[in-house]
Parts: structure tokens; sequence; C-alpha cells
């Protein structure tokens, strides 16, 4: 661990208890949620199969989503899984099922498969490379952004940086998008260079930004301050997050 303090006594294995959102590792069955949001957040999304790989191959990966608790109130959005019930599943035939593959159809989901999904709003990760955490991606539902959840996500992905003993976190950030620039400030994130021409789409220049040692004080100060404002704008109380 480089002999880094351990991430806090918030750094947990269990879930945070009367909270509004909570932050657990991803599963694969979450990706096509995941998915979802990411179709709604970037210009070039990464396919399915990618995060199924990250999670299943990538042992330097940590993927995590965030999920709505009942705490947060009424859904702030159209269903985006359609669910299928045991009837009618028994009585599609194969020729049925097929057709739906092969037509591209949306594909449907036991009502229990599709709550889990309906309540994901967010999903982010990370590789080490070396001792430095690259954040290869973090997203919030759209409708559900400017609550914290960035933010949340944010601080699990430095938890677990240090956790795996990194000494820095790093990420590259279109030139263009303030709010997540603005999103890494808090944390100590400083422009650190640039990759002209980085984002395939457009050709847009992407910001490097990295963080304070991950083991300074002033770093340790900043997590523990941005922790408790999170916790007193998430609501609840235990850890912030499932390691
Ligand atoms: C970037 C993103 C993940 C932020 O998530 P979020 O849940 O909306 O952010 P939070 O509510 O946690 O906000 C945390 C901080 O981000 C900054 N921020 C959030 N929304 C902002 C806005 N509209 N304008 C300026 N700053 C903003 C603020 O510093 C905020 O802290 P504050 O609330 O104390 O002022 C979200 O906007 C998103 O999914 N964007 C699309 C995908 C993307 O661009 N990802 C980043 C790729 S580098």
């Amino acid at each position: 661990m480089s002999g880094l303090s351990p991430p806090s006594q918030d750094s947990g294995t269990e879930r945070r208890d009367n909270a509004r959102y909570v932050v657990r590792p991803m599963e694969v069955r979450d990706i096509p949620a995941v998915s979802g949001i990411e179709k709604l957040s970037f210009a070039t999304p990464w396919p399915a199969s990618a995060y199924k790989r990250e999670i299943e191959k990538n042992r330097l990966a940590y993927y995590a989503v965030a999920e709505r608790t009942s705490l947060a109130g009424d859904t702030r959005r159209e269903p985006r899984f359609e669910v299928v019930h045991a009837l009618q599943a028994e009585s599609d035939g194969v020729l049925t099922r097929l057709a739906r593959r092969f037509l591209g159809d949306a594909p449907k989901y036991d009502p229990e498969d599709a709550a889990q999904l309906e309540i994901i709003v967010g999903y982010a990760g990370l590789w080490l490379m070396a001792d430095s955490a690259h954040v290869t991606t973090i997203a919030v539902d759209p409708p559900y952004r400017g609550e914290g959840i960035g933010e949340l996500l944010l601080v699990a992905l430095i938890d677990r940086s240090i956790e795996m003993g990194a000494a820095e976190v790093t990420l590259e950030c279109r030139v263009s998008n303030y709010v997540a620039q603005t999103l890494y400030r808090k944390y100590t994130f400083r422009n650190s260079g640039l990759r002209k021409r980085y984002y395939s789409d457009d050709g847009e220049d992407a910001v490097i930004m990295t963080t304070d040692s991950l083991g300074s004080p002033t770093f340790q100060l900043v997590l523990a301050q941005g922790r408790a404002r999170l916790a007193q704008r998430i609501g609840g109380h235990g850890p912030l997050h499932q390691g």
C-alpha cells in the first residue's frame, strides 16, 4: 500500500444504511444499464462486450455502479428495460425468440432483473498501470446529474486506487468538458498535459489531469472533507460504498 494510510473507516464492505445512493462493484448483469447510460453520455460508447471483458478478465481494473435506493424517491425517467412475464416467456416459441434476436428487437427481462437494472444511475471504472490509477470512464444518468452521484463514484475510484497501491490518479478529459473538470478539481486533479486530437469522433484535444500524491497530507485532508460533505448530501450513515 506504498505507506498510505487506509482510505478511512468509510471504505468498508457494507452498504451505507439509509442513503439515497450507494456504490458497489459492477457485475456482468449490470451491463445493459451501464450501456444505456453510456449511450446518453458519450459520442463513441464502448460496446457491451468491452465491459464484460473488463469485468471478467482485467485483474488490474475496477468498475463500479451507483444505484438509487428507495429513499431516492420515485424514478425520474421512463423504464428502459422491457419486462417479460413468466407465462409469456413460456408461450414464446424458439422461433419467436430467434426472430427477436436476429431482428434486433430489444431484449426482455424478467421483472426482478428489470427492476435491478432500472435502479442503476451511474458507473465508473479505472485501470491500474504501474503505480498510477487511470480513470477510464465515469458517467451519471442525465436525470440524476447534479446530486453528488458523480462525486460519490469518483471517491469510490479514489478509495479503490489507494487500496490497489496507486500513488496518484490520472485521466483524460475533453478540453470542453467543464463540468467533469470542475468535479475533478475538487479532488486536487490539475492539468498535467495535453493529448492533441485525442477523440476520434471530432478530433477534440484531451487535457490530462492528475491528482496530488494520494499519500500526501493535503490529499488525505481533501478526501476526508469531500467524504464528509458527500455523506451529508447523500444521506444515511455507514460506509460510502461497498468494497
Ligand atoms: C461528469 C459527471 C459524471 C458529473 O456527475 P454528477 O453526478 O452530475 O456530478 P455531481 O453532482 O457529483 O457534482 C460534483 C461536482 O461536479 C461539479 N459539477 C457538477 N455539475 C456541474 C455543473 N452543471 N456545472 C459546473 N460544475 C458542476 C461541481 O464541482 C460539483 O460539486 P458541487 O455540487 O459541490 O458544486 C456527469 O456530468 C456526466 O455523466 N457527464 C457525462 C459523461 C462525462 O462527461 N464523463 C466525464 C468524462 S471525462
